[in-house]
């Protein structure tokens, strides 16, 4: 690493060469306001005009997310000239804006709105004609209004490096440019994944979850038996949103909070996750010992299962029959649940705490419905229970700590808490694979071997009694196209392939706590791995803290297949726990 001599406003600094002015700045305790750039060394357009900066050397302003440092470079942030030159970029992006701030659900995460006031944006500076906008909220997962857009291309960026996938660009030209899929189609109409990786860091309220709280409102205000489940990672990264170290798990408030709401059980997802397992790893030892379809694939992330349909419908038969974990609790919630507590099914209400948004996509897919009825009837990301937190007047960091509700589904193994990390069903997976085939449990419970948190391609070859696994995890189709196209071309080695649509897994999904630098400027540098790194140890320490650690041995799900499923893979089981897919025709 070579280091430069620089001044920032006359004052010298040494700094890393190879550094932006904006990040040089930052490193040396400045907060240059920015839009476009997103500090994932990703996104740096260049486009907004937000952050010029004079610089030494330069002909005029810089954009200083862009413009590099050099050995010499004196930097002036607070010239009359740049401070000018900022607030007109902003001002000129608020001119065409609907500003209905008090009705926009990133208030208060908006960098906009942060932009402007560090700038001193003017009201109505430049007031004139606005061009044409609508709302897409046609796909279940996302809203696209494109009068919050401001064409910053995080976004294209985001879609393109996590998957691979050109959905949104931009379209149209000068003041009518927007940004959308192809030919302004709705996302419902295009091979959209519906992952929210673009929500992720959309720095405006340009792009949204679907929120679903009006329909969770509504439940309650119907009478019905509205039942709460919560997915692993969101304990992993709810604490954020209420000023808690990344990382921390704030998994007993969460319960006690969702019990305040009103939910009349607080169920966790870990007990789907266990019978999933149960599910999948039957499905897969069937395989490898009948001479079934190898690799078989997770079939847990309905992102992947979306692009799966979309770009792989030859592969189908590869995916694992098996539901996701909430899909298969609140299948049990209203089967085997509603027997034992005498209610009927059409009363129950299931509401799913999910990472991800792509889950609001699956749970109204028709194949997973039993008998017309959904399993799950309304997903709500970490952001939007923050919202429903917020809204109630608690004060999340006073409440108790709560445990789970314990009937029917109360226990739950670490073996189920690692599904909201990459390579974590693997993991889940491969614990009780080894003891169906050896009958003994593993001395060292950890697979080290599949463990990470880089969105690329990990494998390992495990010799489980004379019985040789290959295996292979990859998240973000980017990654998993590798291993697609290796089975595509009969090249593949690997017995059972994870595939999570969220670079990283769950604990990155598109619907957890926005990661924002340009809010959080004393983070690291590196600030998403900083954020995947630590909300997956907080999801991995939970797991080393759990008695029982393999599914197998979860006492609930055992009496669960004693009094109701018979055995795993049997035909109640797949009445209820797995499901079918359907390729789907790609328009672009
Ligand atoms: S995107 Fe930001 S500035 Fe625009 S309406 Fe929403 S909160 Fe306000
Ligand atoms: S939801 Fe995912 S697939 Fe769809 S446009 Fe956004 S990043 Fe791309
Ligand atoms: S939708 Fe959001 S991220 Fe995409 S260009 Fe518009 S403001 Fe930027
Ligand atoms: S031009 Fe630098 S943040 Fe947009």
């Amino acid at each position: 690493m070579s280091i430069v001599n620089i001044k920032i406003e006359g004052i010298p600094y040494q700094v890393e060469d190879g550094l932006t002015i904006l990040e040089a700045a930052k490193a040396c305790g400045y907060e240059i306001p920015s839009l476009c750039a997103f500090n994932h060394g990703e996104c740096n357009a260049g486009s907004c005009r937000v952050c010029l900066v004079e610089a030494t050397g330069a002909r005029g302003l810089v954009a200083s997310c862009v413009y590099p440092v050099s050995e010499g470079m004196e930097v002036r942030i607070n010239t009359p000239a740049a401070v000018e030159a900022r607030r007109h970029s902003v001002e000129l992006l608020l001119s065409n804006h609907n500003q209905n701030c008090q009705a926009c659900d990133k208030n208060g995460w908006c960098e906009l709105l942060h932009a402007a006031k560090l700038v001193g944006a003017r009201e109505g500076a430049y007031a004139g004609e606005h061009a044409e906008t609508f709302v897409d909220e046609l796909a279940p997962g996302l809203i696209r209004d494109t009068s919050k857009c401001i064409l910053c291309g995080r976004c294209i960026a985001r879609c393109q490096n996590a998957h691979g996938l050109g959905i949104l660009g931009f379209e149209n030209r000068g003041f009518n440019t927007i940004v959308s899929p192809a030919e302004n189609r709705s996302f419902a109409d295009s091979p959209c994944i519906q992952c929210g990786q673009c929500v992720s860091v959309c720095p405006t309220g340009a792009l949204m979850e679907h929120s679903e709280i009006d329909k969770v409102d509504e439940a309650f205000r119907a009478g019905k038996h509205v039942i709460v489940q919560a997915a692993p990672a969101v304990r992993a990264a709810l604490g954020e949103e209420f000023g808690y170290p990344i990382g921390t798990p704030v998994t007993g408030k969460m319960i006690a909070a969702l019990r305040r709401l009103g939910f009349e059980r607080v169920y966790d997802v870990n007990f789907g996750a266990d019978l999933t397992i149960m599910e999948e790893g039957t499905e897969l030892l069937g395989r490898l010992t009948n001479g079934g379809v190898l690799p078989m694939i997770t079939s847990c992330s309905p992102g992947w299962i979306n692009y799966a349909e979309y770009n792989y419908g030859d592969l189908l038969d590869h995916l694992s029959s098996c539901k996701s974990p909430h899909q298969m609790q609140g299948a049990v919630i209203k089967s085997y649940w509603a027997e034992q507590h005498g209610v009927d099914p059409k009363d129950i209400f299931v509401v799913s705490i999910m990472p991800c948004v792509a889950k609001k996509y699956e749970k109204d897919r028709e194949q997973l419905k039993v008998n017309g009825i959904p399993d799950v009837d309304a997903v709500l990301t970490t952001r939007e229970l923050a919202r429903l937190i917020m809204r109630s007047g608690m004060r999340f960091n006073k409440l108790p700590d709560e445990e789970w509700d314990q009937d029917i589904m109360g226990d739950y193994s670490g073996a189920g808490v690692i599904f909201g990390v990459t390579g974590g069903v693997m993991e889940a997976a491969l614990r009780t694979v080894y003891f169906k085939l050896t009958g003994k449990e593993k001395d060292k419970i950890t697979f080290e071997e599949v463990r990470g948190h880089e969105a690329g391609i990990r494998e390992a070859s495990l010799d489980i009694n004379g019985t040789t696994v290959n295996v292979a995890m990859a998240s973000g189709m980017r990654s998993a196209k590798i291993l697609l196209d290796e089975i595509r071309e009969g090249k593949s080695k690997y017995h059972f392939i994870e595939i999570m649509g969220c670079p990283g897994g769950c604990i990155n999904g598109g619907g957890q706590p926005y990661v924002r630098p340009s809010l959080l400027p004393d983070e690291d540098d590196d600030i998403l791995e900083t954020y995947k790194e630590k909300r997956a140890r907080a999801l991995y320490s939970e797991d080393e803290r759990q008695v029982i650690r393999q599914s197998h041995n979860n006492p609930q799900i055992k009496e669960l297949y004693e009094k109701y499923l018979g055995e795993p893979n049997s035909h109640k089981a797949h009445e209820l726990l797995h499901t079918t897919y359907q390729a789907k025709e790609r328009f672009r």
